[in-house]
């Protein structure tokens, strides 16, 4: 086992605790949509830590809400897709991320009339909560959703490959949709000590050294028939481009969706072998509210199918 690879890093990191309950559910819900023909997407979401001490108080974390994440869970819900939603843990989910904040407490009146207290939406939130009420309802009835949670770096690759051995039995009907913050970087286990660093001890001298790129292994081996698609970020726009034609140069998959730290909410760069086609929101979108990832989801859907319908071979940007 090559120091640094893929294998040492799960040799040495244990999965976490509510691992076997979280495996459980992910093979039922493949096996079930599966069962149908149905189309499933992985969804991660949010950034990963980097824990400092085993029983952490302290971690390194990155600047990710899972605000692209969430918004694409339903988008992908509104396709037709049952979706696995990874996500990190109190980062936003599909349907809540709308009412975030005291958001969803200032739609709501209460009446207290004695022994009886009711509680109404305003009348002018109706129209803004019914709509997201009923596709979230949707959704659950038709069991159309997982959601399963990570914290640290360790604790999504574990997921993430748990995910991907119960997603490989649907061949070219998985789409992969890997848009959580992937920290590069992490403290092997036995450098993290066990308790609370103390500042007695003076300022602590941390090193971290490079995560392997678990891209290598999910396209090569995990789900080699998978619709895989990557992020790329940067915060150079010089390298935007490079770096991400390089990833699919190097693992191969589908395509990479390139966004820059400042402008990833108005603007990507969808990025496949054979070309690449960039969805900007005009200002108008952005102030009527409309969420780019309902453009790069239709379009991901859009090559998925012509995927689909050319036996699993490749499908090219226009
Ligand atoms: O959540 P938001 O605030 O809405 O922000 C959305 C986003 C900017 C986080 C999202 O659009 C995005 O770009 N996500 C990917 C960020 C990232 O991890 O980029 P990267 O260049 O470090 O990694 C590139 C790819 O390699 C990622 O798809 C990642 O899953 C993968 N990776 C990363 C590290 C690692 N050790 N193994 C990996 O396979």
């Amino acid at each position: 086992m090559a120091s640094g690879s893929w294998e040492e890093f799960f040799a040495v990191h244990l999965p976490p605790t509510d691992f076997e309950d979280n495996r459980t559910l992910l093979k039922e819900f493949c096996e079930r949509h599966d069962k149908y023909g149905n189309k499933i997407v992985l969804v991660t979401s949010g950034g990963t830590t980097v824990p400092l001490e085993h029983n952490t108080v302290r971690f390194v974390d990155n600047f990710s809400a899972g605000t692209r994440g969430s918004a694409s869970a339903e988008y992908f819900l509104e396709h037709g897709y049952a979706v696995i939603f990874m996500h990190r843990q109190k980062s936003l989910e599909p349907f809540t991320r709308h009412f975030s904040g005291q958001k969803l407490l200032d739609m709501l009146e209460i009446q207290e009339r004695g022994p009886n207290t009711t509680i109404t939406v305003r009348p002018d939130s109706v129209d803004v909560l019914a709509p997201v009420l009923v596709r979230y309802k949707a959704a659950l009835a038709a069991g159309a959703v997982l959601q399963v949670a990570f914290t640290s770096v360790s604790e999504y690759f574990w997921l993430l490959r748990a995910a991907c051995e119960c997603l490989a039995r649907l061949g070219p009907r998985a789409l992969l949709y890997l848009a959580a913050a992937v920290s590069d970087f992490y403290i092997p286990k036995d450098r993290v000590p066990t308790h609370k660093m103390q500042s007695e001890s003076g300022a602590p001298v941390i090193q971290l050294q490079l995560v392997p790129k678990m891209l290598a292994p999910l396209v090569n081996l995990w789900v080699p028939a998978a619709y895989v698609v990557s992020f790329k970020l940067e915060t150079d726009e010089s390298l935007l481009i490079p770096k991400a034609r390089a990833a699919l140069e190097k693992y191969k998959h589908k395509m990479v969706v390139a966004n820059m730290l400042q402008s990833r909410h108005h603007r990507v760069i969808l990025v496949s072998p054979e070309a690449s086609q960039e969805i900007v929101l005009t200002r108008e979108d952005i102030h009527a509210g409309v969420d780019i990832e309902s453009a790069i989801v239709s379009e991901i859907v859009r090559l998925h199918a012509e995927h689909l319908a050319g036996g699993g071979a490749g499908a090219a940007l226009p």
